[in-house]
């Protein structure tokens, strides 16, 4: 596991060890392991100067830190390798990502689409820039080009990469290309600007027919997504030809406080989002990192809902059946309930004295509440449940409930029927109190280690 020995770290999560992380990038299965790579500044817990950290893993449960995989420096990345994605092709891992320029110390930058390879998948060679400014339609800000997610159909390579329009807000762009190294715009995908000020890290996946994208500063609608900035799903058709993507139904990934910039591989249904967000206090700076990732999360997309469910390796330590009250201890590990036709819950963690986490279903609605949980984060929302530290979940009604919790240090990950609200909490250190009182037809409560 990562980082075992330090209490003050994630113990299953990937974090960069020292220093900062954001998006996850490069998800790929190369011979036979999975590859992690993300957004990464090893000198220091702000974000700056971005490189790739890499891990790696046999089950998607275990990972094992690889060295630094890019560093910026080179031709089209002089300041910085921003996020992109991975594929295998001719037996080697070849990375698509951004590379940043600042311009002679001015206020603009330039971004580009740059190719990296490797034949052993831990050392890797760079090819500089493939898809330059120049290959940006007419109207489209070269300072704003970012993400590139690759994939193959039809037997060449196509890639979503994130963009905007001189006068507007974001965009999603599609290329393709035959061989990796010369690219062909094709289309703007959705043909109209986002409602944030821009997208980012756009992930399509051909199996599900689902694009995912990230938009920044983007509007709260009701009471739907409160985050400034939120990740959602959009489910249509994509017309391969014209590069146009009719949607059928959307929807936002995670209902939590943080999980941003997922990505999937292209060969398994698994996400893992950023669980952090951006313009929010990070209190774990003080314990030498910022920014960790989510657990992997199978996902399908089922009755026009984006599923989804943990991947973590655990060993069942207890089982309690007709539950309608009980008192436990947790801090790292998993919880499951399962209730027959549920009617009331209210469930208290990381629980000492009167600091404690949330979530509860009440007038009709998951309801989860970190405003007791610890050290505060602060952030640049103002809507009422942001301020009140509250996060809110649709409940579906259905005849079985079954819950996930996935406790880590600093971050509580819940799922219900397949719905998901992750955000990170900062209690202290040796608050472990699980409190879950019930009320249904029936109710069971597993509780496991994660090993
Ligand atoms: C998303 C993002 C990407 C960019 C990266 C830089 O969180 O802003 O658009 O490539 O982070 O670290």
């Amino acid at each position: 596991m990562l980082d075992n020995n330090n209490n003050l770290r994630p113990k299953f999560h990937i974090t960069g060890g020292y220093g900062w992380i954001n998006d996850p990038n490069g998800l790929v299965v190369f011979r036979g392991r999975y590859h992690v790579f993300f957004q990464y500044h090893p000198q220091s817990v702000k974000w700056g100067p971005m490189h790739w950290g890499h891990v790696v893993s046999d089950d998607l449960a275990h990972w094992e830190r690889l060295p630094i995989a890019l560093a910026p420096g080179g031709s089209g990345d002089t300041d910085g390798c921003f996020s992109g994605s991975a594929i295998v092709h001719d037996d080697k891992l070849w990375l698509l990502y951004t590379g940043f320029t600042k311009n002679d110390g001015q206020d603009t930058v330039r971004q580009v689409q740059c190719l990296a390879e490797s034949s052993d998948g831990v050392h890797f060679v760079k090819h500089g820039v493939v898809i330059g400014s120049e290959q940006l339609p007419i109207g489209y800000a070269a300072t704003d080009f970012r993400d590139p997610k690759v994939w193959r159909h039809g037997g060449k390579f196509w890639c979503v990469i994130a963009a905007r329009k001189l006068d507007g807000r974001g965009r999603t762009l599609l290329y393709s290309s035959e061989d990796l190294m010369s690219w062909h715009f094709v289309g703007d995908m959705l043909g109209k600007d986002c409602k944030g000020i821009m997208t980012e890290c756009p992930d399509y996946r051909e199996s599900e027919g689902l694009l995912l994208v990230s938009e920044q500063s983007q509007p709260s609608e009701g009471s739907v997504h409160l985050n400034y900035h939120t990740t959602r799903w959009m489910k249509g058709k994509l017309d391969y030809a014209h590069g146009s993507f009719a949607v059928e139904k959307t929807g936002i990934c995670d209902y939590g406080f943080d999980f941003y910039a997922p990505q999937s591989f292209e060969t398994e249904p698994v996400v893992i989002g950023w669980m952090s967000m951006w313009d929010r206090t990070m209190p774990s700076e003080k314990y030498g990192f910022a920014g960790m990732l989510t657990v992997p999360r199978k996902i399908e997309y089922e009755h026009g809902e984006l599923l989804q469910t943990p991947i973590v390796s655990k060993r069942e330590i207890l089982r309690k059946k007709n539950v309608e009250s009980l008192k436990d201890n947790i801090k790292i590990g998993v919880i499951e309930i399962a209730a027959e036709n549920l009617q009331a819950l209210s469930l208290r963690m990381r629980k000492k004295g009167d600091t404690y986490t949330s979530f509860e279903l009440t007038g009709g609605e998951w309801v989860f509440d970190r405003s007791r949980s610890g050290e505060p984060i602060v952030g640049v929302e103002t809507n009422a449940d942001s301020l009140a530290g509250i996060r809110r979940m649709p409940f579906d009604g259905k005849e079985k409930t079954e819950m996930t919790v996935v406790f880590d240090e600093f971050s509580i990950e819940i799922f219900v029927n397949g719905r998901s609200l992750t955000s990170t909490v900062y209690p202290p250190q040796d608050a472990d109190g699980l409190e879950l009182t019930v009320r249904a037809d029936s109710c069971e409560y597993i509780k496991y280690d994660v090993v």
